[in-house]
């Protein structure tokens, strides 16, 4: 059925310049943009949307991460978004993403203590719902 789920372009894709063909590959896909906005996400607005990984020892890097500059957050629709743009999106290691996928063609390593991985999309029609009431 038709979904809704969230993406974020993460402040390495905006900084890379990278917004534009991140969209195209969505577009491209056939998914629909109901609503996009440029952020800059607060200390607290990130502790709601990463509130399942508080604790863990990327958390901290993770937060300062997202707040090192401007996110592009969209609203995104289609039948099967949701496991759609993850698909699109690739594994959460860029290194050993696949070929084809956004991380996979556009990502890497850079050592540092966060993975800088370009892109977020919900994981569940649940954290899609959560999520886009934090955002939007
Ligand atoms: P995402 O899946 O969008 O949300 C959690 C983020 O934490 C993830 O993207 C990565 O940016 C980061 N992350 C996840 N696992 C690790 C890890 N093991 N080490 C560093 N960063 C991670």
């Amino acid at each position: 059925a038709t979904e809704e789920t969230l993406v974020l372009v993460k402040p390495d894709g905006v900084a890379r310049g990278l917004t534009g063909t991140i969209l195209a590959r969505i577009e491209a896909k056939g998914y629909s943009l109901v609503d996009i906005r440029l952020v800059e996400p607060s200390r607290d607005l990130l502790a709601q949307h990463y509130a399942e990984h508080e604790g863990k020892p990327f958390y901290e890097p993770l937060l300062e991460f997202m707040m090192s500059g401007p996110v592009v957050a969209i609203r995104l629709a289609g039948n099967r978004v949701i496991e759609g743009f993850r698909s699109l999106a690739g594994t959460t290691d860029p290194t050993t993403a696949a070929p084809g996928t956004i991380r996979g063609d556009l990502g890497r390593d850079w050592g540092l203590a966060v993975q800088q991985n370009l892109v977020h999309g919900s994981d569940s029609p649940e954290s899609a719902a959560r999520e886009l009431a934090i955002w939007f």
